[in-house]
């Protein structure tokens, strides 16, 4: 079972971190192929939690090899104060790679991504503010800075000087703000180039290497399918692809490689930022599964919003990524509910809807049809096998996956390691 990905099947926040590194410990390398550190991945080791935004989850796994795929867009400071945090606990972090091809997220970025939101006002994404769309967007406009400019100073200075030459434009007579010194974003840059060096590798060649060879490649992903640019809920996404099909483009591996899809799902659904919901809850419902379920976001530190289970999405999240499996998580979240409402299909203007609409407008018009699941009361936290689980918590599991298209072959009771029922194994 060489490759596999593993990515988010809603709007991210699904336990991406905690699955990864469930599988940290049998795979060979590990590999981020989009986003950057708008991505924060929860890892729970024992009594140590770790907030990971740029570093692929596998870094905690000390037989794995952690990589920084092509299409990841990369802060250079953050990639270093999120090394030496982890040094400072102990992990061994020498083994990452980091593809020369990965774009760089400059202090322009950062500061574009903050105005632009700050100039659509109430129409807002509601971004992390870490620069991720302007890097990309300055990718695709074949303005973009590459980790391997680092290292030719006379390319790195007329690539930064192109660059602002029209952001500069942009911010000063748009958004009235200071011109950026061109020359102070490439000393900047440069102090980061020699720490950065070691790391720097042809990672495609690497990974694909490792794949003819049989080693376990995992490649996990950011954010999820419903923030995907392509197939989510646009304009309210991030602004590269999380879903199956980033992984080969943003790591340089073919499709034909790629064995299994493994998508994380949350028994209920959140989403931070802006954006179309049709299950969000604004009761007390809504708030018990934002305080039982822990539901803040790890990168900004802004309150999730809560709903309930779509199985719409689910269904939406098999067909656009292939995904031969689920992973669903946060089951313990959902003790103590008398009944479960589970949303099986949409009304739209007055037709029941069985698909994710292609059309923003009738998605933003969609009502949740709901069934209600009966629910348990039982603590599952300790259950180590399905068999273990209270009737109802099973049959609601049973529920899901017929509705979701896909096996769910594991269930996260709690947000440990072993807090897992496995039920199929991911790696045969
Ligand atoms: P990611 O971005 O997909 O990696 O997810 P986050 O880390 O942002 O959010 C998921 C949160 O749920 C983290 O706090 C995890 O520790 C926690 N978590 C993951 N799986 C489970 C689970 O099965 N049960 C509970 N209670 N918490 C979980
Ligand atoms: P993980 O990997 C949840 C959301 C932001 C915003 C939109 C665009 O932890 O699941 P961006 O800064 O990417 O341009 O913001 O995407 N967003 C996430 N939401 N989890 C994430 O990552 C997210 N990364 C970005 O809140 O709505
Ligand atoms: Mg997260």
């Amino acid at each position: 079972m060489p490759a596999l990905v593993l990515l988010g099947a809603q709007w991210g926040d699904e336990g991406k971190g905690k699955a990864t590194d469930l599988l940290g410990g049998s795979v060979d390398y590990v590999v981020r192929y989009q986003g950057g550190n708008n991505a924060g991945h929860t890892v729970v080791v024992g009594d140590q939690k770790y907030a990971l935004h740029l570093l692929p989850s596998g870094i905690l796994s000390p037989g794995c090899t952690p990589v920084i795929g092509n299409g990841v867009v990369v802060d250079p400071a953050v990639l270093l104060s999120e090394l030496s945090g982890l040094n400072e606990r102990g992990v061994d972090t020498s083994k990452l790679l980091l593809s020369g091809n990965a774009h760089l997220i400059t202090p322009y970025h950062t500061t574009v991504d903050k105005v632009t939101e700050r100039f659509l006002g109430k129409r807002k994404i509601g971004t992390t503010g870490r620069g991720i769309g302007p890097t990309y967007a300055d990718k695709i406009n074949r303005v973009g800075i590459r980790v391997q400019d680092l290292y030719d100073e006379s390319i790195l200075e007329q690539k930064v000087e192109a660059a602002l030459d029209f952001k500069n434009q942009i911010l000063a007579k748009l958004y009235n703000r200071r011109a950026i010194d061109s020359a102070k974003i490439v000393d900047e840059l440069l102090a980061y180039a020699e720490q950065i060096k070691p790391y720097v590798a042809d990672t495609t060649l690497i990974l694909n290497n490792a794949i003819d060879e049989g080693k376990v490649v995992l490649f996990e992903g950011g954010q999820g399918t419903l923030l995907d640019v392509d197939h989510g809920t646009y304009p309210f996404v991030t602004s590269s692809n999380p879903t199956a099909g980033g992984a080969c483009t943003g790591a340089g591996v073919g499709p034909t490689k790629i064995n299994r899809v493994i998508g994380i799902l949350k028994a209920y659904t959140t989403r931070v930022g802006a954006g179309p919901f049709p299950t969000e809850l604004f009761d007390k419902d809504g708030e018990a599964l934002r305080t039982i379920g822990g539901e803040r976001g790890v990168t900004t530190g802004r309150d999730r919003r809560c709903g309930w289970f779509d199985a719409v999405i689910a269904r939406y999240a098999t067909r656009v990524n292939g995904l031969t499996d689920f992973f669903l998580t946060k089951l313990d979240v959902l003790t103590g509910w008398e009944q479960i409402p589970v949303c099986v299909a949409y009304e739209i203007d007055g037709k029941r809807v069985e698909e994710l609409p292609y059309s923003q407008s009738d998605f933003h018009h969609a009502k949740p049809i709901y069934e209600m699941l009966p629910g348990w009361t039982e603590d599952i936290s300790k259950a180590k096998t399905f068999s273990e689980l209270p009737k109802n918590a099973q049959a609601y599991v049973k529920a899901l996956e017929e509705m979701s298209g896909a096996p769910i072959s594991a269930i996260g009771v709690g947000p440990g390691r072993d807090e897992t029922i496995e039920i199929n194994s991911f790696l045969s």
